[in-house]
């Protein structure tokens, strides 16, 4: 009988269960309002958890497809998992950024709130400019990407807003890297993050990560599962031949590269027929998964690089020139 990944649930360390496969809502360049059809065609193809964020300027369009959703009695708000995230430019106004999330999203509250990365950045009252810049064009910063620790006051906020509001179900972290969250962990006052989001496909190896993560009870929530634009995962030899063998699409190996080893994937497209034909989970073996994991072993590959990735100690980060440990 054929699975589901839309259909896998994964426990959390709160007790709560986040749907295996998730829509990516980053829009294409330049067109929110085509996120609106995404989650159409995502939910009524089964998905039930969608990952969003303030940064990605897509929650107006999510907002207004969830209402059409409710209305038509396709699904119920309870049965969705909604994640939104806090970006490094809000990172002194949590509640004012997931305010104005939610207000867009219409919704009353998200399953969970990430800090969408260990950085501060000079954003005004608002949040914006998300990207801000200094005289000399280089990322202006609150607070220095490699010794500060203001991020571990923003996670503490998000413990606050889970403890005192009614607005979140859960609290986690995103581009964690080891370094990061060793200096997180110990100083958590009460609800340890439930998933650090990060970039993870079989030309990543990401396993001391994944396994710090797993240590403590944190889930691996793996964000560019086909790695980006160009999906050049999907042209890998042997993500084509496992296709075949399964008789599924490139996309669902890329996924149950994930999912069959207990992390969520995140998949997005602009393209409304994958989106709905991407729902199957095939059977691969464990010397399967471990084959594709050492595709990333042999020829690391990371395809975010974004500057404020700067300084926080991930390895292979292309143009990193403040972390010091690696390469
Ligand atoms: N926390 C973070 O900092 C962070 C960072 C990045 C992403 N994310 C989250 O993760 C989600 C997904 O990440 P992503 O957008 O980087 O990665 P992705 O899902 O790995 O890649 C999406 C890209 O792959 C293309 N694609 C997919 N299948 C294809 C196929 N069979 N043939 C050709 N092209 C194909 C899509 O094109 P089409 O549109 O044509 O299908 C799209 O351009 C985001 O939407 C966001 O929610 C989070």
């Amino acid at each position: 009988m054929t699975k589901y990944a839309t259909d896998v649930r994964i426990k959390l360390n709160n007790g709560l269960e986040i749907p295996a496969q998730g829509l990516g809502t980053v829009p294409p360049d330049g067109h929110p309002e085509a996120v609106k059809d995404q989650v159409l065609a995502a939910v009524k193809a089964g998905y039930r958890h969608i990952d969003t964020a303030w940064y990605y300027g897509s929650e107006k369009y999510i907002g207004q497809a969830l209402q059409e959703l409710f209305k038509e009695g396709v699904v119920k708000r309870e049965d969705l998992w909604i994640t939104t995230k806090v970006w490094p430019s809000y990172w002194h106004s949590p509640e004012k950024s997931l305010d104005t999330s939610l207000k867009d999203l219409q919704i009353d509250y998200v399953d969970c709130f990430l800090q969408h990365w260990p950085v501060c950045l000079h954003g005004g009252a608002d949040g914006t400019p998300a990207e801000p810049r200094n005289d000399q064009g280089g990322l202006d910063y609150d607070d220095d990407p490699v010794t500060g620790t203001k991020f571990i006051d923003v996670y503490h906020t998000l413990e606050d807003i889970l403890d005192n509001t009614n607005k979140v179900k859960s609290i986690g972290i995103s581009n964690y890297s080891i370094p990061k969250l060793k200096q997180l962990l110990p100083k958590v006052k009460k609800h340890v993050p439930v998933v650090n989001q990060f970039e993870y496909h079989c030309q990543l190896p990401q396993k001391d990560l994944t396994d710090l993560c797993k240590k403590h009870n944190i889930v691996v929530i793996a964000y560019s599962p086909v790695g980006g634009p160009g999906a050049p995962v999907l042209k890998l030899p042997l993500v084509k031949k496992l296709a075949e063998k399964y008789d599924v699409s490139v996309n669902e190996i890329a996924n149950a590269y994930h999912i069959l080893e207990g992390r969520v994937s995140i998949p997005r497209s602009s393209n409304l027929e994958r989106i709905k034909t991407t729902t199957k989970l095939p059977p691969l073996t464990s010397e399967e998964l471990k084959e594709l994991y050492e595709v990333g072993e042999a020829n690391p590959t990371r395809y975010t690089n974004d500057e404020w990735g700067f300084g926080l100690g991930f390895r292979w980060w292309k143009g990193d020139v403040l972390s010091k440990e690696f390469d």
